[in-house]
C-alpha cells in the first residue's frame, strides 16, 4: 500500500481531520500541496473550467492534460485523477483508461462515481494495484437533478449499503457529496476507510471543496462552500489598473524595457 494511503489510515485512525482540495493547473496545485493531504483532478472541471452545463462530456483527453500540468505542482500530497463518464462503463475498459490516466498523469489514484453498480470495477483496478477513491451521494455524473441524500431511511440504507461495498472492494477512502450529517456520521462510523465530505457536514472524516469556489473565482458558491477570498475583484482590480496604464501610456516604463531607451 502506498505510504500516502497508509498516513490517510492513520488520520482516520487518530481522529485527525484528512485536507483535500481540487486543483486544475500546476500553479495552483503548488499552492495546494503545502496544505492538503489530498489534491483532486476533478471532472468539475467542466463546469468550472469549460463553461459545460454538467459533467457529463468531459473527455479523458482534457483530464489528463490537466493532471499532466497539475503532477507538475505536486510534491507531497496523494494526487487523485477523477475518470469521467463513459471511461469506465466495464472492468476491461476501466483498467484501459485508468491505466493510460496512471501512465501519462503520473497520478496515484483514481476516483470513480458510484452508480450503485460499480463495485466490480472498483474491484478490478484494485486487482491491478490501481488505488481508487470512491464517491456516494450526490454524484454529478449519474444524476440528473442535485438533491440532498440520505434524507429517507431507504436512501440511507442504500448509501450504507454501497459505502460497504465500496470499502469491501477494495477503495482507499469514499468522497460523501451532500449527504445527511446524521447518514454521514453513521457511514464514517462504519468504515475503516476514511470518508472525504462536500457539503455533508463535519461527520466525516476529511473535507473536500473545489478550489475555484473557495476562491471565490467560480461565482458558485452554495451554503457548503466558504468563500475564503474573493479573488474576483482582486483580479479584477489588477487587471483594471494595467488597462488604464496602457490607456494612459504609463505601462511600460523605461525599466521594462528589455533593450535601449
Ligand atoms: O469533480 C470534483 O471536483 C469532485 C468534487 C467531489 C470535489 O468530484
Amino acid at each position: 500500500m502506498l505510504k500516502k494511503i497508509k498516513l490517510l489510515l492513520l488520520k482516520k485512525k487518530y481522529k485527525k481531520k484528512i485536507v483535500s482540495l481540487t486543483a486544475y493547473s500546476k500553479n495552483i496545485a503548488k499552492i495546494l500541496d503545502k496544505h492538503c493531504d489530498i489534491i483532486l483532478v476533478g471532472d468539475s472541471l467542466a463546469n468550472v473550467l469549460y463553461g459545460m452545463n454538467n459533467t457529463h462530456n468531459v473527455s479523458l483527453y482534457s483530464m489528463i492534460q490537466h493532471g499532466i500540468s497539475v503532477n507538475k505542482g505536486i510534491n507531497k500530497s496523494l494526487f487523485v485523477v477523477d475518470m469521467p463518464k463513459g471511461t469506465y462503463n466495464n472492468s476491461y475498459i476501466a483498467k484501459k483508461n485508468a491505466k493510460l490516466i496512471l501512465k501519462k498523469t503520473k497520478c496515484e489514484a483514481v476516483k470513480i462515481e458510484n452508480n450503485s453498480k460499480n463495485s466490480e470495477i472498483i474491484k478490478s483496478l484494485v486487482n491491478i494495484k490501481i488505488p481508487v477513491m470512491g464517491h456516494i451521494g450526490y454524484t454529478p455524473q449519474f444524476k440528473k437533478k442535485f438533491k440532498i441524500e440520505g434524507k429517507t431511511k431507504k436512501e440511507e440504507k442504500r448509501l450504507i449499503r454501497d459505502a460497504l461495498s465500496i470499502e469491501k472492494a477494495g477503495a482507499f477512502s469514499i468522497i460523501l457529496e451532500c449527504v445527511t450529517p446524521n447518514t454521514a456520521k453513521k457511514i464514517t462510523n462504519l468504515l475503516k476507510i476514511p470518508t472525504i465530505g462536500i457539503g455533508s457536514s463535519s461527520n466525516c472524516d476529511g473535507q473536500i471543496l473545489v478550489t475555484d469556489d473557495i476562491l471565490g473565482l467560480s461565482g458558485f458558491y452554495p451554503k457548503f462552500v466558504k468563500k475564503y477570498v474573493n479573488l474576483n475583484s482582486i483580479i479584477e482590480k489588477a487587471v483594471k489598473k494595467y488597462s488604464n496604464e496602457v490607456k494612459n501610456k504609463r505601462f511600460p516604463k523605461k525599466n521594462n524595457f528589455l533593450y535601449g531607451k
